[in-house]
């Protein structure tokens, strides 16, 4: 029996292939390594002890998908694969509605005919729109996004609550991702963006390492304590034991939960570089910019049903996020590539 994690090579995707490995389950990854690198597959093993299965597929092939489960004994899934850019999503949104959606798609009817009742879904708070004000929460209204990416989020949110409307056995929870950053505390596995970053983090730690001359800070006119943008940025060691305690949760219910995967409190942009600085002892140069457009003043999570439902909670502190990120970064420069 296994947990199949499609898209499993990426950034959260690894970090959630070692906490499930951790807690005793047999993983099987299958990503088509279109934005993460084979690497990863050697460094989940050393830090495990365990090499998952690995299928270089693509996931929008059913037949590929099929195989799979055909295989091997899969108890439940873990869907990860898509796009993740907001900005290349404005350029490119037919791509991203075809990518994202037929991953999705492809994923959901193999297990249907296969009988696997367990999905887990990789969903964003993007969904929480920018009418909604923080602290978000499951049952707030969800909105479009002036994002292809975001739409995409919450049209699979849709498609899975009409399926499990039609399958009574399905179990399925929709995870929502405020802000993941940091990494595995070894520094072998990371956030390695392809090209200029888009997330703050990485920007960050790509400025420390002098890829990037200064941090650009969008915004600083917003109606928050310091006037910029303010985040509920997650660890994403504790985002991946989320994964777990979602699967370990969904393999006893049915029916459909939306779940906020946060730690519930708020960080300003500049907090987040100060923490930076005073983590690793480091100066990032900033220069104060204006608004990034599609960006809202502050998200942050209720996170009270995640500990409800699930019994998680995150655990580690912006501190130790600004500490692992940069651990990461200056033992691998270029992320995964030589
Ligand atoms: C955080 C804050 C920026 C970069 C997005 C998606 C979300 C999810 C994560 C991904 C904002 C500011 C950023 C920089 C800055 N998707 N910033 N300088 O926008 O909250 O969420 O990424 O896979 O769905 O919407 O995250 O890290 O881009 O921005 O000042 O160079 O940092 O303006 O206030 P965001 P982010």
């Amino acid at each position: 029996m296994a947990i199949l994690l499609t898209g499993g090579m990426g950034f959260i995707g690894s970090h959630t292939a070692v906490e499930l490995i951790k807690e005793g389950y047999e993983v099987i990854i299958a990503d088509n390594l279109s934005n993460s690198s084979k690497k990863v597959l050697e460094r989940i093993e050393t830090i495990t002890g365990v090499k998952p299965l690995f299928y270089e597929i693509d996931v929008a092939v059913k037949e590929d998908v099929m195989k799979v489960f055909e295989e091997n004994e899969v108890q439940g899934v873990v869907h990860f694969a898509g796009y993740k850019s907001v900005p290349e999503s404005t350029r490119i949104p037919l791509a991203y509605y075809r990518n994202n959606l037929d991953t999705a798609l492809s994923v959901l009817e193999v297990m249907k005919e296969k009988n696997c009742k367990t999905f887990v879904f990789s969903s964003s708070a993007t969904v929480y729109g920018d009418k909604n004000k923080a602290p978000f929460n499951e049952e707030m209204p969800t909105s479009t996004s002036t994002n292809a990416y975001g739409n995409t989020k919450l049209m699979i949110e849709q498609i899975v609550r009409d399926f499990a409307a039609s399958w009574e056995e399905l179990s399925a929870i929709l995870l929502r991702y405020f802000n993941p950053i940091g990494a595995h505390p070894s520094g072998l596995i990371g956030e390695a963006p392809d090209g200029i970053p888009n997330n703050l983090m990485p920007y960050i730690t790509q400025t420390a390492v002098g890829v990037r001359e200064y941090l650009g800070v969008f915004g600083t006119d917003y109606d928050t304590p310091d006037g910029t943008g303010v985040r509920d940025f997650i660890h994403v060691v504790d985002l991946a034991r989320g994964h777990v305690a979602a699967i370990n949760y969904a393999l006893k219910t049915q029916g459909v939960e939306a779940i906020n995967l946060g730690t519930g409190k708020g960080n300003s942009v500049l907090e987040v570089v100060s923490t930076f600085e005073k983590a690793n002892d480091l100066k990032i140069p900033v220069k104060l910019l204006p608004r990034r457009p599609g960006d809202i003043a502050t998200s942050f999570a209720l996170a009270d049903k995640a500990k409800k439902l699930l019994g998680w909670k995150a655990e580690l502190t912006l501190f130790d996020m600004c500490k692992d990120s940069w651990n990461w970064q200056k033992n691998n420069p270029k992320g995964y590539e030589d």
